[in-house]
């Protein structure tokens, strides 16, 4: 019931073509900040704003009517859907894959290897940074939001429409419409798909519009802003109708 979509990026200037040509081709425009950096085979889709200073590598893919916010850095090969928004300062590195309508907020960092190094062990060498088999990919799923500053650790999946507080360590993958917090970041309770938080967990988990202590917790849920239900078992979520 999440309505996933694949990130694509599909809907885009053309493979192999100046993506700074898309604001001639296209409408509504890509448009790209004089300063920013758009490396060859970058897919940028209609609408999508590239803001000043953004280094956009190789073969990364991106769809419509996105934003990426000033000074980011999109590593090669990275694939972003549709109505994406990133703000200053982020760093999505290689083996990233953004879905649908994902925020991710200012300097939010993405790691893709658990135990990095520069250079061979006897450090004659600076080591290769193409992918290997120590490169962990990452998704973040639909709807997703991750807050300001926080950074994800390698080789997760965050769940659809899943929160994650501003400063967090993401350590372990996150559930979907789970709110995760802290260092490490642990999950808290579940938001709704408009971004109300609408259950927390704990020792007497309750609806946080009842106030505890309450009767038994029901496992339905009804969102007070947007009327989504959800059932919720054992920190478990699933929409049952998005309102
Ligand atoms: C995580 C978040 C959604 C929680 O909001 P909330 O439910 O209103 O939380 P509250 O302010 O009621 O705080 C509840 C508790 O969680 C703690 N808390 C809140 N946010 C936290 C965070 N990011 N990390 C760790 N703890 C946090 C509070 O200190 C409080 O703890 P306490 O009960 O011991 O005092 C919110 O704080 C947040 O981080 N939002 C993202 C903001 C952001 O990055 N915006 C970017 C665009 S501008
Ligand atoms: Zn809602």
């Amino acid at each position: 019931m999440t309505h996933c979509v694949p990130a694509s990026g599909s809907r885009s200037s053309g493979s192999g073509i100046d993506p700074r040509l898309a604001r001639v081709n296209t409408a509504p425009p890509t448009r790209i900040h004089p300063t920013a950096i758009v490396e060859e085979g970058v897919r940028l889709g209609k609408g999508t704003s590239v803001w000043d200073n953004v280094h956009i590598r190789r073969d990364a893919q991106i769809g419509d009517d996105c934003i990426i916010g000033g000074k980011s850095t999109i590593a090669y090969g990275v694939a972003i859907g549709n109505r994406v928004k990133i703000n200053s300062y982020v760093y999505i590195c290689h083996g990233v894959t953004i879905e649908d309508g994902v925020m991710i907020s200012a300097a939010v960092v993405f790691t893709n290897d658990r135990f990095p190094r520069a250079a061979t062990s006897d450090l004659s060498q600076l080591r290769s940074s193409d992918p290997d088999e120590h490169t962990l990919p990452t998704i973040v799923r639909c709807g997703a939001t991750i807050g300001a500053r926080a950074t994800i650790g390698p080789g997760l999946e965050i769940g659809a429409f899943a929160m994650i507080g501003m400063g967090s360590v993401v350590t372990r993958s996150v559930e979907p419409f789970h709110l995760v917090v802290g260092n490490p970041a642990r999950a808290v309770g579940a938001v709704c798909r408009c971004g109300e938080p609408i259950y927390r967990f704990g020792q007497a988990d309750v609806p946080v519009q009842l106030a505890p202590p309450a009767a038994a917790p029901s496992p339905m849920i009804t969102c007070s802003t947007c009327h989504a239900k959800y059932h919720i078992m054992d920190q478990a979520v699933h929409e049952v109708s998005s309102g």
